[in-house]
């Protein structure tokens, strides 16, 4: 039963997929792209062991997990960050749909990881149509053979894809399947202008969780710019060579009963639970992430840890309920807690707008975060290349 068109119909089950991809997902077999071992969100699952398992999570609506710390064995009960997936087809759809691929398109993909998506892409547009970049050796070469094997011919680069591809250039499409925090301005030099399109899992370590769709646009000689909105909540895992370090909660605290104490009106369970407010005070937070610890004594008590990416400070706050306000503990040579309340202040000024309302442009200097209108700037990101 576990087959690409058992894969279209769960697919087609959930939601409408656009007849041009249809084709696509019944034909491009997802099981040759993945490695002998993947992880599903709930188990690990070997071909080995238990190849009707293995091959049941390839053709089902999973995100599959194919690499944990950059591919380095992890030792016992050490830390593990995935590294490369192969992200859930609704997912891929999602973001296909945002990219308004058509025929004749051109298209650069960033993070090759499998390459099934590029094995998407080149069997919608033709081999000669689809670049994609991945930076880590082991997986570029892996993938370029999965894609040879599956009888695709589809070039894959081994590159940091922040850098783009400026060989094929340009492109109609330029699709990130891994998150940024700000949009490279490669990106946007090497897209078709007017009319190119740039899709890319968008945002700091606070809120990464946005999907940015930015329509690119040139006024006579001048450089090209990016313009667009965000949509979605895809989690996508952050560009390597930009990563900030993860680890257990542990790893991110010290100094206990040595931080400042105080109390917020700010409740840390209604931020958590708060997208729109995320994404706003995120703008304020790119490097510093948050927690949401449950108890689990059944109090309904909650801690909300916020953390520097550097784990030189943190914050916790402590979630009571049926109470105005809740006790907070900040260490480090940040305020982080501070920090949040003073950006949660800022949005409640502009009237909590919703993230709907965000738009981002990207030139070759700058990119800025607007409210509503290009002219009203809330935000703005200085490029780093
Ligand atoms: C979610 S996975 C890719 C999913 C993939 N498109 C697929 O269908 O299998 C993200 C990939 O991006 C790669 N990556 C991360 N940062 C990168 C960068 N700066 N340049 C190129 N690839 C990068 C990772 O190594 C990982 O393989």
């Amino acid at each position: 039963m576990s087959s690409p068109e058992e894969l279209l119909r769960i697919l087609t089950n959930k939601a409408t997929v656009e007849s041009s991809w249809r084709e696509v997902v019944a034909s491009v077999p997802r099981a040759a792209f993945l490695p002998e071992v993947v992880e599903t969100p709930s188990r690990t699952v070997s071909r080995q062991d238990d190849p009707n398992a293995w091959l049941a999570a390839a053709y089902d609506d999973l995100p599959l997990i194919t690499q944990v710390n950059d591919g380095r064995e992890p030792d016992e009960g050490a830390y593990r960050l995935p590294t490369s997936s192969s992200s859930s087809p609704s997912l891929m759809l999602q973001m296909l749909g945002l990219l308004d691929v058509r025929d004749g398109h051109h298209v650069l993909e960033l993070g090759t990881g499998t390459g099934y998506h590029a094995a998407w892409l080149a069997r919608r547009l033709g081999d000669d149509r689809v670049t994609s970049v991945e930076i880590d050796p082991v997986l570029a070469e892996a993938a370029a053979k999965n894609l040879a094997e599956a009888g695709f011919r589809s070039r894959v680069v081994c590159g940091d894809g922040d850098a783009g591809w400026a060989d094929c250039a340009p492109y109609d499409r330029v699709v990130a399947t891994y998150a940024v925090p700000s949009v490279p301005y490669a990106w946007v030099e090497q897209s078709v202008a007017p009319d190119g399109r740039i899709v890319t899992p968008w945002g700091g370590s606070f809120f990464p969780y946005s999907f940015a769709t930015l329509e690119v646009r040139r006024r006579r000689a001048d450089p090209p710019v990016a313009q667009g909105r965000f949509s979605g909540y895809p989690a996508f895992m952050r560009s390597r060579n930009n990563r900030p370090p993860r680890g257990f909660l542990a790893d991110f605290l010290h100094h206990r009963g040595k931080e400042q104490t105080g109390r917020t009106q700010l409740c840390p369970r209604v931020l958590a639970a708060d997208a729109d407010a995320q994404f706003w005070v995120g703008l304020e937070l790119p490097d510093a992430w948050y927690l949401l610890a449950e108890a689990d004594d059944g109090s309904g008590e909650a801690t909300l840890w916020v953390l520097a990416d550097d784990r030189s400070s943190w914050a916790a706050v402590e979630f009571v309920p049926d109470r105005e306000t809740y006790e907070v503990g900040q260490y480090g040579p940040r305020r982080l807690w501070d920090e949040v309340e003073a950006a949660h202040r800022a949005w409640a000024r502009l009237g909590r707008p919703g993230r709907d309302r965000a738009g981002l442009n990207v030139t070759r200097t700058e990119e800025c975060v607007w409210l509503d209108t290009p002219a009203k700037v809330v935000r703005t990101l200085h490029h780093a290349r």
